[in-house]
């Protein structure tokens, strides 16, 4: 470990997750689809771009979620990047729901993962990478396709709240 000689920390996970909600995201439901062909999806703000050639992305996803292990085993995903309407599927997609894609419209991408009908973008991958993330896994994507719509405003997360764009 390169910080095996760092302090300890002296803040409390309250304190930690304060401080990373002054970082504003987008909201993203990264689904795929399981061996046994079952759809599953997780609302994730963990997404970031990470190389332009090649292109790759990634997204966090925790140890503990029902979802890792069939994100673990599969070769493939998809990033759904939601719009400012899309607040309840945000809420679907990070709740106790066990049908969450009986409650929205898709359909299977190209690498085998759903996508969501009128998501503001879809970012679809084949797995490039895992690392160790701590209690979470780092997945790093390499983009296989791509699909966006302009005519939408994104939904943004801050401080622990839904947030939209200021009208300009
Ligand atoms: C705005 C928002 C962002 C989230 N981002 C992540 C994330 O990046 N990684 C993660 O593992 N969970 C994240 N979560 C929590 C998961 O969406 C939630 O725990 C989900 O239910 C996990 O899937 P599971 O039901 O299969 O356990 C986020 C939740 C919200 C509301």
């Amino acid at each position: 470990m390169v910080d095996d000689q760092a302090p300890a920390t002296s803040f409390s996970n309250r304190d930690f997750r304060n401080v990373m909600g002054c970082f504003a995201t987008g909201v993203t439901v990264v689904t795929t689809c399981g061996a046994a062909g079952e759809l599953v999806g997780m609302t994730a703000n963990s997404f970031s771009a990470v190389s332009l050639q090649p292109p790759l992305v990634l997204f966090c996803i925790d140890r503990g979620a029902n979802c890792f292990a069939v994100f673990e085993a599969a070769d493939s995903f998809a990033v759904n990047i939601l719009t400012a309407e899309q607040t309840n599927i945000s809420a679907i997609f990070s709740s106790n729901d066990d049908d969450r894609f009986a409650k929205v419209g898709s359909h299977i991408g190209r690498t085998g993962a759903p996508i969501l009908e009128q998501a503001l973008a879809t970012i679809e991958c084949t797995v490039h990478a895992r690392y160790d993330g701590g209690d979470h896994e780092i997945v790093l994507g390499h983009v296989r396709q791509m699909h966006m719509r302009q005519d939408q405003q994104p939904l943004l997360y801050y401080a622990g709240s839904y947030s939209t764009l200021a009208a300009t």
